[in-house]
């Protein structure tokens, strides 16, 4: 019997996560620690919350104290840290709420899980940190060829008809850390301290920095979510700057696979970059939104291509990420397994299919905060 705390379960990813292991492991207790902010949602877990492996407890990770009553109670011996502040457009409006979260959040969890674990006969032996972090603390990559040309890696993932690479160069893990926005900042800050507990007290952790995510649950500020849903209801599609930055895609679950893989059998102290080998301009993300959108719900071939609406750009937008994830190839053997072509298609039937799960959300409040957000672009 294993104990796991999974930080943000209740999140785009984090519920993808919860959603594996609650139902590979049965016999492992899942817990699901989430503040619940805006982001937050348990209409992401329905199907498995009666689940008996499964418990859901409502905390915020800067709560130091409550934490550590929770691992004492629970004889916890794996973290899987997802909770964080993830929207970059919200760090550029409010930095101090991705300090507070991203970094304090983090520490707090450590030095909780230091003092509960050191407290224990066999200390270390067996217990596991593992932080999910992302690529954006590399910041950004040169695009040397903007026609994008032959790349040179593969994987099954790679799509025929859609398969470049923007530039020379890649992320890899022993990359110079270079954050830009306040959001990457914070992770980047956070991404330290855990190898800081690892070399200071020997807490055994480990560290992946992954490229963008896309698929069921995405909270629809992300581009994905956020266009395909504009789209069905034909609002304007706010292309920042040109729509010529680049980003890797990877299927949610594949990135979920991953996190299995890594927390069972990665190594102690290692970093390993997780992406897709994926590279796609935005603008051509959303031509394909587009097409998709119309071609399920009967529409024109490329009858809304005209929402497209160029806004002024992201404050410090970072060019083009790509992963070189070969390290986590090599060592445990992952890959992608979808086709960027067919995980777009499921993705968009997906929210197409779960309407009302997207009009909660974008009713209220929120709604009322994008029209803030948009004011003047
Ligand atoms: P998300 O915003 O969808 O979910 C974040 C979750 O964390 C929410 O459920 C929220 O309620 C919870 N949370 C926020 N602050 C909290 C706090 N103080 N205490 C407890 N819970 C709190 O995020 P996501 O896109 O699922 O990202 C999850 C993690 O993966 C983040 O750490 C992010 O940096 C990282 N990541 C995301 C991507 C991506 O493409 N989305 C890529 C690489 C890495
Ligand atoms: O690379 C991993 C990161 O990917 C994660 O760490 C972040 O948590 C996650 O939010 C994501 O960051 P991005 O900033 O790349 O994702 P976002 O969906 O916000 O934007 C994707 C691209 O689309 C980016 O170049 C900005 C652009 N964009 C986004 C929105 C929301 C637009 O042009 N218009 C938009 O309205």
């Amino acid at each position: 019997m294993r104990s796991i705390i999974i930080t943000g379960g209740a999140g785009f990813i984090g519920s993808h996560v919860v959603r594996l292991f609650v139902n590979k492991y049965p016999e492992y207790r899942i817990i699901n620690l989430d503040k619940l902010t805006y982001a937050g949602n348990l209409e992401n877990l329905k199907d498995v919350e009666d689940k008996p492996n499964y418990r859901f407890v409502r905390m915020d990770i800067c709560d130091f104290d409550a934490f550590l009553r929770l691992m004492q109670e629970e004889h916890v011996d794996g973290i899987i840290h997802l909770a964080a502040e993830s929207h970059v457009d919200r760090s550029i409006k409010d930095p101090f709420t991705f300090a507070q979260t991203n970094v304090m959040g983090t520490l707090s969890l450590l030095q909780a899980a230091r003092i509960y674990w050191e407290s224990l006969p066999e200390k270390y032996e067996g217990k596991r940190f593992y932080h999910i972090s992302t690529d954006e603390v590399y910041g950004a990559l040169e695009m040397t060829h903007p026609e994008g040309i032959e790349p040179p890696f593969t994987t099954t993932a790679s799509s025929e008809s859609h398969h470049l690479a923007y530039g020379d160069t890649f992320f890899t893990e022993d990359l110079k850390y270079q954050p830009h926005s306040p959001y990457s900042a914070a992770k980047a800050s956070s991404d330290h301290f855990v190898r800081a507990f690892h070399d200071t007290y020997g807490m055994p952790t480990i560290v992946t920095n992954c490229s963008n995510n896309y698929g069921p649950y995405q909270f629809p500020e992300k581009l994905i979510p956020l266009f395909i849903n504009n789209i069905r209801h034909r609002k304007p599609l706010p292309v920042y700057g040109k729509g010529e930055n680049v980003r890797d895609w990877l299927y949610v679950e594949d990135h979920a696979r991953a996190i299995d893989l890594i927390f069972h059998q990665g190594r102690v102290a290692e970093t390993y970059n997780i992406g897709g080998f994926n590279e796609w301009k935005n603008i051509d993300i959303i031509r394909v939104l587009i097409r998709t959108v119309d071609r399920i719900l009967g529409r024109k071939e490329d009858e809304d291509m005209d929402l497209i609406t160029y806004v002024t750009d992201r404050a410090g937008h970072d060019l083009r990420y790509a992963i070189d994830s070969r390290k986590l190839q090599r060592e445990l053997g992952w890959e992608p397994s979808l086709q960027f072509e067919e995980g777009i298609e499921k993705t968009v039937r997906w929210y197409l299919d779960h309407q009302q799960w997207m009009d909660r959300i974008t009713s209220g409040e929120y709604e009322r905060y994008y029209e803030d957000m948009y004011k003047g672009r």
